[in-house]
Order: C-alpha cells, then sequence, then structure tokens
C-alpha cells in the first residue's frame, strides 16, 4: 500500500516511519517541492520518497499535515477526490490560541476543502513525541481516537493504526467525534493505554 502525505514535517515524518516500518509506502510532499526532501527521504530508506502534492494526493489514502493555517494552500488546486481518503491529523492552533471555526468542526472544514475525499480526523490528539515513540508503553497498548462520516474509510484507517501497534477507538461522525478529538476538545492530547 502507497499513502501520501501533505507535510513533511515532525507529524508526516513519524507517520511515514510507522508506514515503513509495517513493510508499506509512504511519499512526503511539502510545499517547496520534492528536491528539498532528498536529503531527508534518504535517511528513511526504501520505503518513503518525497513527491509533489499532487504526487501524494493520488494516493488511496492521504494524510494531511500541515499547520491550520496552510490547509487551504495544501488542498487547493488538487483534482476532485472520488473517494480517496484524506486523514485528517491537524490541530487549529494559531499560534498559541485556537481559530474560530464558525460552529464547524475542523475536519468538517477539512472535508469542504477536499471535495470528494473520505475524510477521517486521526493522529491529532497524540502529543507527537508519543506518536513517535510508538504504541506500546508500560506492557499496554496506546489509544488513538478515529471520527468519520464513511464506515469503510474509518475501518481502512482504524486497519493502518492497528496495524501500527495502536489501540483504535472510533468515536463516530466527523461532527461528534471530531469535536471531541480536535483542539480544545475532551479528548485532545489525552494519552490513554489499553491493557493488551
Ligand atoms: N506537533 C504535534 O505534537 C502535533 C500532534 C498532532 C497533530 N499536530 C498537527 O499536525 C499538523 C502538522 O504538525 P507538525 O508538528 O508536523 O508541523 P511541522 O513540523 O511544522 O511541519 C509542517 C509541515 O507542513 C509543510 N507545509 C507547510 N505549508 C504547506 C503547504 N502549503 N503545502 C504543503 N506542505 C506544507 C511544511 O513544509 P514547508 O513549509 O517546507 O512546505 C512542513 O513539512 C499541524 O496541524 C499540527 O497542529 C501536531
Amino acid at each position: 500500500m502507497k499513502i501520501g502525505i501533505i507535510g513533511a514535517g515532525r507529524v508526516a515524518q513519524a507517520l511515514a516511519r510507522h508506514i515503513s516500518a509495517g513493510g508499506d509506502q509512504a511519499i512526503l510532499s511539502n510545499s517547496r517541492g520534492p528536491d528539498s526532501l532528498a536529503e531527508l527521504v534518504r535517511n528513511f530508506g526504501a520505503g518513503v520518497s518525497a513527491g509533489s502534492i499532487r504526487q501524494a494526493a493520488e494516493a488511496s489514502m492521504v494524510a494531511l499535515a500541515v499547520p491550520w493555517l496552510k490547509i487551504d494552500e495544501a488542498l487547493a488546486g488538487l483534482p476532485h477526490w472520488e473517494g480517496r481518503i484524506l486523514v485528517d491529523a491537524t490541530n487549529q492552533f494559531v499560534g498559541r490560541d485556537l481559530a474560530d471555526l464558525g460552529g464547524r468542526t475542523s475536519s468538517e472544514i477539512v472535508a469542504g476543502l477536499a471535495p470528494g475525499a473520505r475524510v477521517v480526523k486521526a493522529l491529532n490528539t497524540l502529543v507527537v513525541e508519543r506518536f513517535e515513540s510508538g504504541p506500546f508503553k508500560a506492557g499496554a497498548r496506546r489509544v488513538t481516537f478515529i471520527s468519520g462520516d464513511d464506515a469503510e474509510a474509518k475501518a481502512q484507517v482504524g486497519s493502518l493504526l492497528s496495524g501500527f501497534g495502536f489501540a483504535v477507538v472510533d468515536l463516530g461522525s466527523l461532527r461528534i467525534g471530531g469535536l471531541a478529538q480536535q483542539a480544545g476538545g475532551a479528548l485532545a492530547g489525552v494519552d490513554l493505554l489499553k491493557a493488551t
């Protein structure tokens, strides 16, 4: 499986590392183009490559891991998503403040910028150090949450994350689950462990 990643910072790199450790392939991308990522991907080994945002977005599953104020720019000009899965790992921070979402959830806003994408909110609740350090702690599995409006897309994302070793908890729709997951929500930054 090939997974595109829009963004190539800490969250994107941690995700790429989990993907390649599981034997799948990741394409990292950023606003500056694949050449700017050549040295970075060399350190990852064969499972991780650099591409343009468009190339990353062509994968059947794509993760969005850019700063909140860059989501419009990152998703602008891409072709219709035609049902491909968009994993929204963003948090709506503007500096230290939370963006005013005008009554929508952050992932509903992301979904509005990616017509035809099946959006699943995931990975945003885990502080990146915890995501980097992995799913196992003190003999238990770290919990990670997913929310989305398409059951099949959620099942695919859930299967990827449980393949990494995380205990996946489905919180429901982008509206209900997304609200609990997003920055400022009840589960933001929460680090739960599930006995294996
Ligand atoms: N850090 C955490 O603990 C954490 C945990 C969970 C979720 N999150 C969320 O995940 C997202 C990424 O966080 P991060 O910590 O990985 O940030 P980061 O290390 O600052 O990386 C951001 C990445 O986005 C890229 N980017 C910026 N503008 C872009 C554009 N227009 N198109 C494509 N790529 C663009 C940047 O590359 P260029 O500038 O070179 O384009 C960079 O590779 C944020 O929304 C954050 O709130 C963060």
